[in-house]
């Protein structure tokens, strides 16, 4: 048996051939589900045991020298057919590569970020799975304080002290708790909330975070930034401050920005009053600042939050959330753009 197999390896270091057909045969013949390999390799438990490692070289000889060859006359094949042009004209023009389309979330996000960075405000990021101290308690959010209601938070079920962040003011407390102001950030990022999805929210979306801490900041530099914003980015100057409630800002408010009601959409959009609410904000808690190793004594701050997603669906009259996150090319190759 053993013999046979040598002759066979004799066989196959002689065999060459140039043809497609031929290369196939012998691969068949040596390496094919019934090929003789396989017929070999089932011989192996008759075999004398004093001859098992004899003839399990051999054949493992037969497999390496059977696959090499029929490799390298393939290439040689496939070399021979580029050089003889079947490949035709390698000289020809190439076809054409379609541009790809940023998503609109990217689209937003980094035209929020470009007017700040106008402004000297940097980018800062944290993690989207928090604890509890940077998403509630730093923020003036202690344990059973009925604010923390406001936002349906995910937790991790083995662990109640971490949850998926449910706004992107976790990374204001980050970034106070590793540098001293000036401070100018804005801190764009994914957060989850425990919703129904529907056609206007979902369980994740996305926040831009804004925080300004230095020595006399007023409310009227958080007033003047947010009118630079809102002109910057929707072409209009006019915005309201309404009062309203945060626990990591007093005062606090909610803007508005006037978008007119000069269209059908404009009245629909505005609900016919032709304000749009935009995002939160307020000076920053002094309690936070604490919390945070800034000495609210010397330092004071403001800090805002928006939706990127509510601005994209606005800016690209966009009727359902969900189409942000299904990934669907018909939607997504609407949106070219050079930023
Ligand atoms: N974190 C708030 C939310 O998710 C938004 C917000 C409001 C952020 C006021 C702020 C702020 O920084 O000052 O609803």
């Amino acid at each position: 048996m053993i013999d046979t197999i040598k002759e066979h390896l004799e066989e196959v270091k002689k065999f060459s051939s140039t043809s497609k057909e031929d290369i196939e045969a012998f691969r068949i013949k040596y390496l094919g589900k019934k090929g003789l390999l396989n017929s070999f390799f089932a011989e192996f438990k008759n075999v004398p045991n004093g001859q098992k490692k004899e003839f399990g070289q051999v054949i493992n000889q037969l497999k390496t020298s059977a696959t090499e060859k029929v490799n390298t006359l393939k290439e040689a094949l496939e070399n021979q057919a580029e050089t003889q042009g079947e490949y035709g004209d390698l000289t020809r023009p190439g076809e054409p590569i379609e541009i790809g389309s940023r998503h609109p979330i990217s689209i937003v996000k980094n035209r929020i970020i470009d007017i700040f960075s106008r402004i000297g405000f940097n980018v800062s990021e944290g993690p989207e799975i928090e604890d509890d101290w940077h998403n509630f308690t730093a923020l003036n959010l202690p344990e059973y304080h009925p604010a923390r209601d406001m936002q349906d938070t995910f937790f991790i079920q083995t662990d109640p002290d971490i949850l998926l962040r449910t706004h992107t003011s976790s990374v204001q407390v980050r970034y106070m708790e590793n540098n001293q102001p000036p401070i100018r950030t804005i801190s764009p990022g994914r957060v989850y909330r425990n919703e129904a999805i529907s056609a206007r929210s979902h369980c994740f979306f996305h926040q831009v975070e804004g925080l300004y801490v230095d020595k006399n900041v007023s409310f009227a530099d958080l007033k003047q930034t947010l009118q630079y914003f809102t002109t910057e980015m929707f072409g209009k100057s006019k915005i309201r401050l309404r009062p309203s409630y945060f626990p990591f800002t007093e005062p606090s408010a909610e803007v508005d920005v006037y978008w007119g009601l000069e269209t059908e959409t404009d009245y629909r959009m505005t609900k016919g009053t032709g304000w749009l609410e935009i995002m939160g904000c307020g000076m920053v808690d002094p309690n936070v600042l604490q919390n945070c190793g800034i000495d609210p004594e010397v330092y004071s701050g403001f800090a805002f939050g928006m939706g990127i997603d509510r601005i994209a669906l606005l800016l690209h009259q966009i009727p359902d959330i969900r189409l942000l996150s299904e990934n669907d090319l018909r939607f997504l190759k609407q949106f070219k753009s050079s930023l």
